[in-house]
């Protein structure tokens, strides 16, 4: 066995370097044409969690159908830039490209939204009660005067109508936690600040009851 001379144990070494890079070079093109599928592959992603037609089953997975193109498009925006996190959503969406947002969103916004189920009965009256009229005594709005009297919003606020409990009771205490801070104006966390965990469940339960339909 003969000891290879340094100058060429430094050429071979260079050579891996040399041929490493080429290779690192000539990769991304080819991945980032590969990166995005087909809107109906890409669905099934979403349908795994939120239903291929938007309508999720589980109380934690928000339902998505039905609701504003431009909110959901915004929202999937948010998670992808950290402006908005979730110890779910934010493990997804580095997955897919911003590219693929307006067609995700087009698709889900097209989609009939399902009915809702209060899971205690017993909060709902208390709940339409601060829904429509708000809380005088602490000074929280109708949650009517921005969402419709019926849930299902406007161009600027987001449909609420039929949505899961639990997901709305989670997201008011993330409003009120300021964990979720990308509301317009701080408007929902101005809300949420002046409600007690009671209050958000009673109103999350008759959220849950409206179809929003006028
Ligand atoms: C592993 C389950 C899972 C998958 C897969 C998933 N989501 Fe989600 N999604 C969630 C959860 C949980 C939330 C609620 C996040 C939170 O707590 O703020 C959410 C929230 C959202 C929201 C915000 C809804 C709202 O009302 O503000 C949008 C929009 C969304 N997802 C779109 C998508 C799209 C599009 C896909 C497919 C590319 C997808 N999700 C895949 C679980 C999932
Ligand atoms: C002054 C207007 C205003 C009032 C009053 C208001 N909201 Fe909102 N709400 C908003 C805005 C704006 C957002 C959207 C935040 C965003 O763009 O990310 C929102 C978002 C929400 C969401 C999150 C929806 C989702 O899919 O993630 C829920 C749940 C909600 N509001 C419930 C309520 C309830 C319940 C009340 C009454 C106690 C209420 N809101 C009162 C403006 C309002």
């Amino acid at each position: 066995m003969s000891r290879m001379h340094p100058s060429t144990r430094w050429l071979r070494r260079h050579a891996a370097v040399t041929v490493l890079g080429l290779t690192l070079l000539a990769l991304p093109p080819l991945v980032h044409a590969q990166d995005i599928p087909p809107l109906s592959e890409r669905l099934q992603l979403c349908a795994s969690c939120h239903a291929m037609d938007g309508n999720s089953v589980i109380p934690e997975n928000p339902k998505i159908s039905g609701m504003d193109a431009g909110y959901l498009e915004r929202q999937m925006a948010d998670f992808k830039s950290g402006v908005r996190k979730s110890p779910v959503m934010s493990g997804i969406i580095p997955l897919v490209d911003g590219k693929e947002f307006a067609a995700l969103a087009g698709h889900f916004s097209a989609q009939k939204p399902g009915k809702g189920v209060a899971a205690d009965p017993r909060l709902v009256a208390e709940g339409k009660a601060i829904f429509d009229e708000g809380i005088v005594g602490s000074a929280v709005p109708a949650c009517s005067g921005c969402h419709n009297e019926d849930g299902s919003g406007t161009e600027k606020y987001p449909r609420v109508a039929g949505q899961h409990t639990a997901y709305v009771v989670q997201q008011m205490l993330n409003f009120k936690s300021g964990e979720r801070a990308n509301d317009s104006r701080a408007l929902m966390r101005a809300v949420a600040k002046r409600m007690n965990e009671k209050e958000i469940r009673a109103v999350a339960e008759y959220v849950a009851t409206l179809s929003g339909s006028e």
